[in-house]
């Protein structure tokens, strides 16, 4: 029989675990101790019949993490139901755009539920959060309460294949003020939401449209956070986009209007004959935990892998001349994507006859594979949960 600390067994005999409940594997932290009150089970929601179907992060899951900062310390952590939150409307994240979230997944195959790289994306978490003068979180703690609540709510993890757990940890500022300085108080919380494919093509390639209009991020600036701010700058080229028929916008440098950066959810790659090459890490473009593992594995394959600026002309012509051979997209919620088409200056460009490449293919299934704990985990990357 599979093993449960004892806040979880209570949850299954349909009992309400009131306040503190001992437990040898619940998270503690110093002077932090997890409570958890869950829902009753009569009460909790009825799971999605078909989770391809969902369409991405729409369904939450019973229950949610929530922790306060206050006075310079984190209190509270607690897993209750998931709940609309109760804010001041001069609570400072909705003047001065002090939040910060991260996107990560867990997956659920032949009974195991395995998370991918989940420190790294806490690591990314607080270095969005110093970026914007937030307090940072507990690395380990807030691992334990995350493994705390996916255990709570692992059978809403799906197990069809393409389907998974997306894992939203989010921070906003909730001091009420309107003088413009960083807040004294703050919300931490993780939302759980089943999810299918990110795009509407699944594993099909994307059309981006390339975008002249507008800039994501400068140097200097909060480009290689995960501010919500950056996802506001997006908006309106993405609605552009999506109104001419394209799936995401492919970004340019904000100074030379001439680099390839990233899309609004994506890092992105392009493989040329020799070289599989990717918009080097400057402060503009998303420490992307999928770019890294691309890289990683690629190395490890024995290609020829650059962080280098790659122009729009340079891209193109590779295009027109079929020295491109793929360009796809990487990251958490759309893992790999294959983009097989781009437009710039009114015309379109076809990549690989509009096909999915090989590489992006291949790199697919690794990685996929590895975050469902079905092909060999070579660097250590997935966490049994
Ligand atoms: C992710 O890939 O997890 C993202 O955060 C992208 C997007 C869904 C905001």
């Amino acid at each position: 029989m599979q093993w449960l600390p004892a806040f979880l067994l209570l949850a299954q005999l349909n009992q309400k675990p009131k306040g503190q409940v001992p437990s040898a594997r619940q998270a503690s932290c110093g002077y932090m101790k997890l409570k958890v009150d869950l829902i009753p089970l009569r009460q909790r929601k009825q799971k999605p019949t078909d989770p391809l179907k969902l369409e991405f992060g729409t369904t939450f899951t019973d229950h949610m993490f929530t922790m306060s900062y206050r006075e310079g310390m984190w209190n509270d952590p607690r897993i209750g139901p998931f709940q609309p939150l109760s804010l001041n409307p001069a609570a400072m994240c909705l003047h001065y755009g002090q939040g910060v979230f991260e996107g990560m997944k867990a997956y659920r195959r032949k009974g195991k539920v395995y998370l991918f790289r989940p420190r790294d994306n806490i690591l990314r978490l607080n270095s969005s959060a110093k970026r914007i003068v937030m307090p940072e979180v507990d690395i380990d703690f807030t691992l334990d309460c995350l493994k705390d609540l996916i255990r709570i709510e692992r059978d809403w993890i799906p197990e069809v294949s393409g389907t998974s757990l997306y894992i939203r940890p989010t921070m906003i500022a909730t001091e009420p003020k309107l003088g413009v300085r960083a807040s004294l108080e703050y919300l931490f919380y993780i939302i759980l939401s089943p999810v299918g494919p990110y795009f509407r093509e699944g594993f099909n390639p994307v059309k981006l449209l390339v975008s002249e209009k507008y800039v994501r991020a400068v140097r200097g600036g909060i480009g290689f956070s995960k501010t919500v701010g950056n996802y506001a700058a997006s908006l309106l080229a993405g609605k552009e986009a999506a109104d001419q028929g394209y799936s995401q916008v492919l970004w340019l440098d904000a100074l030379d209007r001439q680099y390839i950066e990233e899309t609004s959810t994506m890092n992105v790659f392009v493989k040329f004959r020799d070289e599989l090459a990717t918009s080097p890490l400057d402060g503009t473009i998303l420490p992307g935990i999928t770019r890294d593992s691309v890289l990683r594995i690629s190395r490890d394959w024995g290609l020829k892998v650059s962080e280098r600026r790659v122009s729009i002309h340079e891209l193109l012509k590779g295009i027109e001349a079929g020295t491109v051979q793929e360009v796809f997209g990487a990251g958490t919620a759309a893992i790999i994507a294959p983009i097989g088409e781009l437009s710039y200056q009114g015309t379109a460009y076809v990549i690989n006859g509009g096909k999915t490449g090989d590489l992006t293919r291949r790199l697919y299934d690794e990685i996929l594979g590895i975050q469902c704990g079905e092909r060999q985990d070579s660097h250590g990357w997935v966490l049994s949960v």
